[in-house]
């Protein structure tokens, strides 16, 4: 069975989680304003999590006979790119970490797809996992970025 291709996609899935997870912490650090400690909170539950999963990705990469990269430069350059959201207001942030984590999601369906093409149902159940754990985490953002400034709700229910 040629792994390449999910090798590659599993690769580019891994560095988003990265970068997502570095960019969480870096909110929890940043965060200001009234609801300073709640927010705080809610980031490191968050950032814990999105640790966990790097390590766990990292481990499904050597599964795989393949090696995670080890250059940061490869990581920033590699998977989606998420919006530096860290110093922005707190229902701001909380807007753009929802768009982080549909962003997450969408490779989330990517690793998914490509574990089925190849009958890996070992890490079509692990991405699903964590589908699933993004899934709450942007739910959790998307309720608190409400919460603000009598803040008219955009969206349609279709999401
Ligand atoms: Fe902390």
């Amino acid at each position: 069975m040629d792994y390449k291709p999910l090798i590659q996609q599993v690769t580019k899935t891994y560095c988003s989680i990265y970068k997502l997870y570095y960019l969480t912490h870096s909110c929890h650090w940043c965060v200001e304003g009234k609801d300073f400690y709640e927010m705080h909170k809610l980031l490191e539950k968050q950032y814990e999590s999105i640790w966990e999963s790097v390590d766990d990705t990292a481990e499904k990469i050597r599964q795989l006979d393949a090696y995670p990269p080890s250059s940061l430069t490869f990581v920033y350059n590699t998977g989606e790119q998420f919006e530096d959201c860290s110093k922005f207001p707190v229902h701001e942030m909380a807007k753009s970490l929802v768009t982080a984590h549909d962003k997450m999601i969408s490779s989330l369906n990517d690793s998914i797809q490509d574990s089925k093409k190849v009958g890996r149902e070992d890490l079509t159940s692990y991405f699903g996992e964590l589908w699933e754990e993004h899934s709450k985490m942007r739910w959790m953002l998307r309720a608190t970025s409400k919460r603000y400034n009598n803040e008219q709700d955009t969206t349609t229910t279709e999401d």
